[in-house]
């Protein structure tokens, strides 16, 4: 099946399917004209690089998008074994076996870099992961960049499908539970629908490589937690705490800003506002302003 420029016609796999990106990107290349497999993990193990690479050639696909990691930061610390043959080999093997016709679009993240940074990092900055997890995303990196594919790296992910920061402080709400977040990490939130736009904007514009892409303007979680209480219309106090006073077994960076730069040039467009997915998170989960 040929494809024309827009991508119609061409055809995708999604791996990681059930996942709270995986399920926006399937929703994106169909809403583009893209056939879209969507597999999570009963239907592809990320680990069965033959099985993946058999199926994306029944199928047809021009581009296989890879959603699928194990995301739990602190199980990672845990299980780093596991985490490695999930988040660095399989991509990596992927990457290798798949043939020429057949793109890898590879999901990273901020966790490559050690947060002591003091400026939003570029895709160039040295790497030095200081948890298992951030480690073991950073293994598949360069193999998938060397096969010519594509690493797009991220940052605190929240989607209406999935478990995630905005879940959580939602959640508390709900139980009418305090707020105490912490003031002393600062990042970009990053809405899953605005990122899976990015990930099938970037395939199109034949992009390779790393490349960064998050939501704007940075923030604390603690003022994004702010923001999550003033999108439900509530009135709710949130607490700041120092990481410190918080311990968990994986040290999550302190600074974790990733520079768009180049996803702008690429693509032609600015990044979206993190705002802006939030009301729009709440507004598909029935919860908004407006419903409250
Ligand atoms: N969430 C964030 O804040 C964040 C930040 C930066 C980068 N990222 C990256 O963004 C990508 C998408 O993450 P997400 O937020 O959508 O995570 P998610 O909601 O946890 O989705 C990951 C999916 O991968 C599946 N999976 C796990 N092991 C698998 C395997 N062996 N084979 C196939 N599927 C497997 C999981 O299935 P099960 O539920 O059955 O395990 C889950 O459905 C990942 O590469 C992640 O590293 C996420």
């Amino acid at each position: 099946m040929t494809a024309d420029a827009s991508g119609a016609g061409a055809r995708a796999v999604v791996l990681g399917a059930a996942g709270q990106l995986g399920r926006e990107v399937a929703d994106e290349l169909r809403r583009r004209g893209i056939d879209a497999l969507a597999a999570d993990r009963r239907r592809a193990d990320v680990t069965d690089t033959e099985a993946i690479v058999a199926l994306a050639a029944r199928f047809g696909a021009a581009a296989v998008y890879n959603c699928a990691a194990r995301t739990d930061v602190d199980g990672c610390e845990s299980e780093p074994e596991a985490a490695m043959e999930v988040n660095g080999r399989a991509p990596a093997r992927l990457a290798a076996a798949l043939p020429r016709t057949c793109r890898l679009i590879h999901v990273s993240t901020d966790y490559v870099f050690d947060g002591r940074g003091r400026r939003p990092y570029r895709e160039g900055d040295p790497t030095a992961p200081g948890t298992a997890y951030g480690r073991s995303k950073l293994d598949a990196e360069q193999a998938v960049a060397d096969a010519g594919g594509l690493v797009v790296r991220t940052s605190w992910v929240f989607g209406p499908e999935g478990r995630n920061f905005v879940s959580a402080i939602a959640a508390r709400l709900g139980r009418g539970e305090p707020l105490r977040v912490v003031s002393d990490q600062i990042g970009c939130p990053t809405y899953a629908p605005y990122l899976a736009r990015a990930l099938v904007d970037l395939q199109a514009a034949g992009a390779a490589g790393i490349v960064h892409y998050c939501n704007v303007p940075a923030a604390s979680w603690h003022g994004f937690a702010i923001a999550i209480v003033g999108a439900l219309g509530l009135n709710a106090e949130v607490a700041p705490v120092a990481t410190a006073d918080l311990p968990r077994p994986a040290v999550r960076p302190a600074y974790s800003v990733l520079d768009v730069a180049r996803f702008e040039s690429l693509t032609n467009r600015r990044v979206e506002e993190w705002a802006a997915g939030l009301d729009d998170y709440f507004e598909r989960l029935g919860q908004g302003k407006a419903e409250t």
